[in-house]
């Protein structure tokens, strides 16, 4: 669990990584769940970087009954994340990341409010947990955040290739003025970060995929009035810890 200290560090920086929280053979049921799984492959979108690369995400907004839902309702990230801002939250969606080897492309910078503030959100009150389902390195593309650039407020955004990255002008005068971190993580890791965060990720020239499951929340007192289905949603429940191994095939 994130200690006081943690919650200072995303405070200051607008994010924070905690080490080795799911195991080895969760990580292993996950990454069967992403080979196998039809409800992964039926959710693809693969939009370009500037560079005309792909990486492909697949995301869904429901909880149901599968491992995904059995992580994205875990005391391990749920507990957390209402830590971290110090308010109840709700599910808002979760995303696989597929970055393939050779050939995936990269994230351009962008915050992830620039995605959702034209889905209605009133306030930046959303953050993610980033579970690393591959080593992520430098060399297959991990994130890379701008340290503090929460602190920002949200920046414009607009059309990068295919996806919606931070304005262009403006990243070149906000860039000088961060620490880039390149977040190398090991599969089990999880980095929770704020929605106004600048982050982006390289391309994969590497032999090694790296994949990743992103849970997205929102502040429960987050209004989206824009969006009447999704208004009135329940607190993100709480499953028992070892509800992800019920979902592990016996190996
Ligand atoms: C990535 O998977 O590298 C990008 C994740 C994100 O933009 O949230
Ligand atoms: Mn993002």
């Amino acid at each position: 669990m994130l200690n006081f200290e943690h919650v200072a560090v995303y405070q200051r920086d607008g994010y924070v990584l905690l080490k080795c929280v799911f195991s080895p053979r969760e990580v292993a049921a996950m990454l069967r769940a992403v080979e196998s799984g039809d409800w992964v492959a039926g959710n693809v979108s693969s939009p370009a970087d500037s560079g005309g690369r792909k990486s492909s995400l697949s995301l869904w907004s429901e909880l149901g009954d599968d491992i995904w839902t059995a992580v994205s309702t875990s005391p391990r990230i749920v507990n957390n994340i209402r830590v971290l801002p110090g308010e109840e939250i709700s599910f808002f969606h979760g995303k696989v990341m597929h970055k393939e080897a050779h050939t995936g492309g990269k994230w351009e910078w962008h915050q992830d409010y620039g995605y959702w503030y034209d889905q209605g959100f009133v306030f930046p009150r959303l953050m993610s947990a980033f579970i690393a389902l591959d080593p992520a390195t430098r060399k297959n593309g991990c994130l890379q955040a701008l340290r503090g650039s929460h602190q920002l407020g949200r920046l414009s955004h607009g059309q990068v290739g295919e996806q919606t990255g931070a304005d262009e002008d403006r990243m070149s005068l906000i860039e000088s003025q961060f620490e880039r971190d390149y977040c190398e993580m090991a599969p089990g890791d999880v980095l929770f970060f704020h929605c106004n965060l600048l982050h982006a990720s390289g391309p994969n020239d590497s032999d090694r995929h790296r994949r990743a499951f992103i849970i997205c929340y929102n502040a429960l007192a987050n209004p989206q009035p824009g969006n009447p289905g999704r208004t009135g949603l329940p607190p993100c429940p709480v499953s028992e810890d070892k509800a992800i191994l019920r979902h592990a095939p016996d190996d």
